[in-house]
């Protein structure tokens, strides 16, 4: 069945974490994969780039310059090519996403760059353990089934020490703000995303799985019991976005 034929409950069921959930990600990605770019910035209004550029700015590349990196849930490949493209960088850095019309849409981008896209599940990365100088991933953790599963795969890849930066919308805590927000999210965005995309539920789903994700302390929370030390977050926009940052501890010499 194509996605275009879900209808909202599907949509909600997939937000909230059911069965369906992996699926109904990829299928709404691969779908909306040629209009993805253009949406996502119209929609953000253009903010979305300066989030990303301080999420990579916390990745710290310039302690291993010539590591490998993961960038997770790469989509249309632009955190991995940011870093790829930082005056310092001698590195690799490896895209991964499952959904390859997403991988496909972005490759021009990468083109003669150190960047290696890689079709991949973020719950069974194709990585030797304990071997990556860092990983980031952007808007993508929110859409794994398995939030849990996912940390401790990122967990296992990442060389003792290193760094894995999140950066995920999340919920501003001020009521006024708060309703603005949620009138934007739940009413304006769905109909320009269907407007432009022309697919029925992908930007339905994105302000429900948005609201059922853990806000920031949870997420924390939630990276310690994976194992992360260091743990912090910062928030973005009044509370629109987050970056949560922590590291693989020095003494974990063996992948959990
Ligand atoms: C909202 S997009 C984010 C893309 C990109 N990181 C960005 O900043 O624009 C989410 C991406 O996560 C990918 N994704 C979701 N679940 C995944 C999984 N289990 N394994 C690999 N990729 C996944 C989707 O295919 C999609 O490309």
């Amino acid at each position: 069945m194509l996605v275009t034929d879900i209808d909202g409950a599907t949509a909600s069921a997939a937000a909230a974490g059911g069965a369906e959930k992996r699926a109904y990600v990829k299928q709404i990605f691969s779908e909306i994969a040629p209009r993805y770019d253009l949406l996502n910035h119209v929609l953000s209004l253009n903010i979305d780039r300066r989030w990303r550029r301080k999420a990579i700015a916390r990745l710290g590349v310039e302690r291993d310059t010539s590591g490998r990196y993961l960038d997770l849930c790469t989509g249309t490949l632009d955190v991995a090519q940011q870093i790829s493209m930082l005056g310092s960088f001698r590195g690799l850095v490896i895209g991964a996403d499952f959904a390859e019309p997403m991988l496909k849409a972005g490759l021009g981008k990468v083109e003669g760059k150190s960047v290696a896209p890689v079709a991949a599940d973020a719950l069974q990365l194709p990585l030797a353990s304990g071997q990556l100088a860092g990983a980031i991933v952007a808007f993508g953790i929110r859409n794994v089934a398995g939030l849990d599963a996912s940390l401790r795969e990122v967990f296992r890849v990442l060389a003792p020490g290193a760094r894995f930066v999140i950066l995920e919308f999340s919920t501003p805590r001020w009521p006024l703000l708060r309703f603005l927000y949620q009138t934007y999210f739940h009413h304006v965005l769905p109909l320009i995303g269907r407007l432009v995309s022309g697919h029925r539920s992908a930007y339905t789903y994105l302000p429900r799985s948005v609201a059922n994700f853990p806000v920031e302390e949870e997420l924390a929370d939630e990276m310690k019991r994976a194992g992360f030390a260091n743990v912090d977050w910062t928030s973005l926009s009044f509370g629109v976005a987050a970056i949560h940052v922590g590291e693989r501890p020095i003494n974990s010499l063996r992948p959990k």
